[in-house]
């Protein structure tokens, strides 16, 4: 028996790191997948996005595991998009009972303009509305619903670091819009049972972290910082001194949201970030 068994999970952003990682935990226990990424860059995004070969390299991960797999690219700014994937994903799995709405850009970087924090937006927080809207009329009840925060939407925004720009500002904007979100709609839920919770990662080893334009927002004392440099500035987000968690580490409690181990925990901002929050002594926030 898996924990998860013959359920149905909608992930965005799946084709490689965090979103991959869920695909194939998320499989191993039981469950088919339908998988949606873009798989093209976005200009104001410093580092390369997914590619349509890392899309199949989860699908034939997932069918090693023995599990069915639908693969689309969509946008996820993109609502007709994403409901055709959706539809279509439904019409051949059969079902739906999980979305995890995960897809994301960082698009830090100081000379970006506003396109930038408009892209942060509509990405990170508009592309789980638009997950969450084509997913609900497939969700039966009892069913959840998991989106991808960050702790940069739980602390204060950093204003005084050139090397995140406007970008930057955008990301934790769009990560609070997230938080926000998943209490309000876990409100309107509660009477179909839909559990509604956040995972909120530190930094996780995967190419958006593992990019130039995150090296500079660690380090803006150095000119060209490297990810040596980078990894001596990693620790100091976490509380427990570790410069990052792995896909995997996000993906077990991914897991747990989406099993039905779960089935009595909604409104969650669950935070996957080694003690980074609490370091910094914030005020509990108000949701
Ligand atoms: N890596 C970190 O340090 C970190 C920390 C906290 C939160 N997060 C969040 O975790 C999530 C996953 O990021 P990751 O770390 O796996 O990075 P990643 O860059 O490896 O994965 C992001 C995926 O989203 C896809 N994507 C981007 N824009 C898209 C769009 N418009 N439509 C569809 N797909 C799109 C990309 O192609 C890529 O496959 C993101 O929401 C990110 O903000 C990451």
């Amino acid at each position: 028996m898996g924990r998860v068994d013959n359920k149905v999970v909608f992930i965005t952003g799946a084709a490689r790191g965090q979103g991959r990682a869920h695909a194939l935990r998320l499989a191993s226990e039981g469950a088919d997948i339908i998988a949606v990424d873009l798989c093209e860059d976005i200009a104001s995004n410093g580092y390369p996005l997914a590619t349509p070969d890392d899309l199949d390299e989860t699908v034939r991960q997932v069918e090693k595991l023995g599990r069915r797999v639908m693969a689309r690219r969509a946008d996820v700014r993109d609502r007709a998009a994403l409901k055709a994937a959706v539809d279509e994903g439904v019409a051949e799995l059969g079902r739906l009972d999980a979305v995890v709405a995960q897809a994301g850009i960082a698009p830090l970087g100081p000379d970006r303009g506003p396109q930038a924090f408009l892209d942060a937006v509509t990405v990170d927080f508009h592309g789980v509305v638009h997950a969450v809207e084509a997913a609900l009329p497939h969700l039966p009840d009892g069913a959840s619903i998991v989106a991808t925060g960050s702790i940069a939407g739980l602390i204060p925004a950093t204003t005084d670091n050139p090397a995140n720009g406007p970008g930057g500002l955008g990301y934790s904007f769009a990560k609070r819009q997230v938080a926000s979100f998943v209490h309000d709609l876990a409100t309107v839920l509660t009477a179909r049972r839909i559990r509604v919770n956040a995972v909120h990662p530190t930094n996780v080893n995967t190419d958006m972290l593992n990019s130039e334009i995150m090296y500079q927002s660690f380090r803006p004392d150095l000119e060209n910082p490297t990810r040596e440099d980078a990894l001596a500035s990693f620790p100091a987000t976490t509380g427990f001194g570790i410069p990052y968690v792995e896909p995997e580490d996000v993906a077990e409690t991914v897991l747990f949201l989406v099993s039905d181990a779960s089935q009595y925990v909604t409104g969650v901002q669950m935070r996957v970030d080694a003690g980074g929050y609490v370091k910094r002594r914030p005020q509990l926030p108000a949701f």
